[in-house]
């Protein structure tokens, strides 16, 4: 990709994912408009908050993360901000998980959810471990991934209206959304670590 089409889409991702983030934590006080559906779930409380707190703080911190500039110029700020990142995923991923069994929109979209959880646990958890022993070209592709599928919160919203469409039962659409939010973006993120495989060839998102 050219070098300017990457900024700009690294602007948007920015852009889009601090928008998320900083509207997110409105759950932790429960403030302003919070959707019906998800107040309905089984497991709210404690875990919502869990979730909140951990998921919009590592949608926050995640794109400067992507910016080989910082990693060059403040290597002890990136790993400041990953410490920061992990937790978040991990914190998130785990009141993520307890949601997901308590969806009002069922089986399937505990499964879809569900399913994203374990992926975002596991993909943080491996670029950790790399990054820990030393193995930063494996740190960076799971890292990818990882981020990859916090990004699932940006693109769960931008799909989110196609409920509202008249005629279309909110149910399937969110069972269908509970998918739809990361399946596409694990193959973008996979398509790009064949684009730029190593350190050597890497760019910023
Ligand atoms: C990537 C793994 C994630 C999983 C598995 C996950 C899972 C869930 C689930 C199951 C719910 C409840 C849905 C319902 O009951 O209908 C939920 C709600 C929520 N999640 Fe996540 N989520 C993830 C990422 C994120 C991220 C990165 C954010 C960052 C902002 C976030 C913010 C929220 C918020 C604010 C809600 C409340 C409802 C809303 O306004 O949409 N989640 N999440």
């Amino acid at each position: 990709m050219p070098k300017i089409l990457s900024r700009l889409a690294w602007v948007l991702m920015m852009i889009l994912s601090l928008l998320v983030a900083l509207t997110a934590y409105r759950y932790l006080p429960r403030i302003g408009p919070l959707a019906t559906n998800v107040m309905a779930n089984r497991f709210v409380d404690p875990f919502l908050s869990l979730h909140v707190a951990g998921a919009a703080t590592a949608l926050l911190v995640g794109p400067f993360q992507m910016l080989r500039g910082v990693r060059a110029r403040w290597p002890s700020v990136h790993q400041l901000l990953g410490r920061i990142y992990v937790l978040g995923c991990l914190s998130g991923g785990i009141g993520g998980l307890a949601l997901a069994l308590g969806v009002t929109a069922g089986p399937i979209a505990s499964a879809g959810f569900g399913l994203l959880g374990v992926g975002w646990i596991v993909t943080t958890s491996l670029a950790w471990r790399r990054a820990l022993q030393g193995r930063l070209t494996d740190h960076r592709a799971w890292m990818i991934r990882s981020f990859a599928l916090t990004l699932a919160a940006v693109t769960l919203r931008l799909y989110l209206p196609l409920a509202f469409i008249p005629g279309a039962s909110f149910v399937e659409v969110y069972q269908a959304i509970s998918f739809l939010c990361w399946v596409p973006n694990l193959l973008l993120a996979e398509a790009w670590l064949s684009a730029a495989p190593s350190p050597a060839s890497s760019r910023s998102l």
